[in-house]
């Protein structure tokens, strides 16, 4: 799809854009209300068919830190697998791989930030030990067949270090890439970017790396997400994390909110011209009732629209 000015052809997106949905694992992992193990399935099966091609299910973290997803094992294996999805967790160690791989995951993706500090008290390690831990994840995951996904938090700023330069968040990647990652997903933990950071970064990023080997993963704490969506296709990029109904955040990032919503880059994109596979009414639907069961509602300005309470 391509847009004009003055007649003339300034830019040209790419035809397809896949999403991962993480509602289920970025989504609850924010929220003081236990949804219970039946909800969580009924809700993923409903996720299963609306056409998205990989969902990130929950997460194999100590349920002590993480309590909204202590049943992650169940739900993996109580849920309707649809062979048309790929569904992936959380796995911060070879602990968590055992049960992750018990429960049937598809893909595991290991996570790290680009600063020492989020690092320190999201994993309870230094950057320097975490590489280890996650090198032995990432070689069992491949021993598995399993495709492993890198998360990099704090790509641009963190919450307790402030502003992160592009050489730390290369020096995480390059390491990730060199221990065996598939692809690599950028997080803009605490939402604070706006598109000429992401411009820097990803000229940086794009200089190392092939582009369909990197995935955006944006907060929405200012409301930045889909000016830096549109920045990111600009780059060339074709790969994001969204999170239904923007549900979403980190608890080790204070003030971060949820990712950007599914529902808004969906009603992005296909506006553009760019297919997603992903059918707009299931989503909407699959929102509603993860709304209900919450008992509050979802930062998604397309579902306040479509409900009528914009
Ligand atoms: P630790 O406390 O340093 O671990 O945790 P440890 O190895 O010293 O073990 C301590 C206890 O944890 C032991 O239990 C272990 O058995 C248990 P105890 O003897 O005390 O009863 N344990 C586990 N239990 C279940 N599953 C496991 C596991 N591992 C150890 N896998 C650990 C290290 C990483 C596990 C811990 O710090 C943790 O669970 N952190 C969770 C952090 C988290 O989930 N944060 C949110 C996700 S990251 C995110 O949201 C950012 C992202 O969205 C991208 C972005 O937005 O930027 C991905
Ligand atoms: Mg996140």
């Amino acid at each position: 799809m391509s847009s004009y000015r003055g007649g003339e052809k300034v830019r040209k997106w790419q035809d397809f854009v896949q999403l991962k949905e993480v509602g289920p694992r970025d989504g609850l992992q924010n929220e003081k209300q236990f949804i219970s193990t039946e909800d969580k399935i009924a809700w993923i099966d409903m996720l299963s068919n609306t056409g998205v091609s990989e969902i990130e299910y929950s997460s194999f973290v100590n349920p002590k830190w993480i309590p909204a997803l202590s049943d992650a094992k169940e739900v993996g294996k109580r849920i309707k697998r649809n062979p048309t999805v790929s569904y992936s967790a959380l796995v911060p160690n070879i602990r968590g791989l055992e049960d992750a791989l018990e429960s049937g995951i598809d893909g595991a993706s290991v996570f790290m930030s680009a600063s020492e500090t989020h690092n320190l008290k999201n994993i309870n390690k230094s950057i320097n030990e975490t590489f280890p831990v996650l090198k032995q994840v990432i070689e069992e995951a491949k021993k598995e067949g399993k495709k492993v996904t890198g998360y990099v938090s704090t790509v641009f700023e963190c919450p307790y270090d402030g502003k992160i330069s592009p050489n730390q968040v290369l020096r995480v990647c390059d390491q990730l890439i060199t221990n065996g990652v598939d692809d690599i997903s950028l997080g803009d933990t605490i939402g604070s970017a706006v598109p000429s950071q992401v411009e820097l970064l990803l000229e940086e990023i794009l200089k190392r790396f092939p582009k369909e080997k990197i995935i955006m993963h944006f907060h929405d704490t200012r409301g930045m997400a889909i000016a830096n969506i549109m920045t990111s296709l600009d780059y060339g990029i074709s790969r994001f994390d969204t999170s239904i109904g923007g549900l979403g955040g980190c608890p080790y990032a204070p003030g971060a909110a949820g990712n950007v919503a599914t529902n808004d880059v969906l009603y992005l994109l296909h506006g553009l011209g760019i297919s997603t596979g992903i059918q707009e009414k299931r989503i909407q639907d699959a929102s509603i009732f993860i709304q209900n069961k919450l008992g509050k509602k979802l930062p998604s300005r397309s579902l306040a629209f479509i409900e009528g309470t914009a």
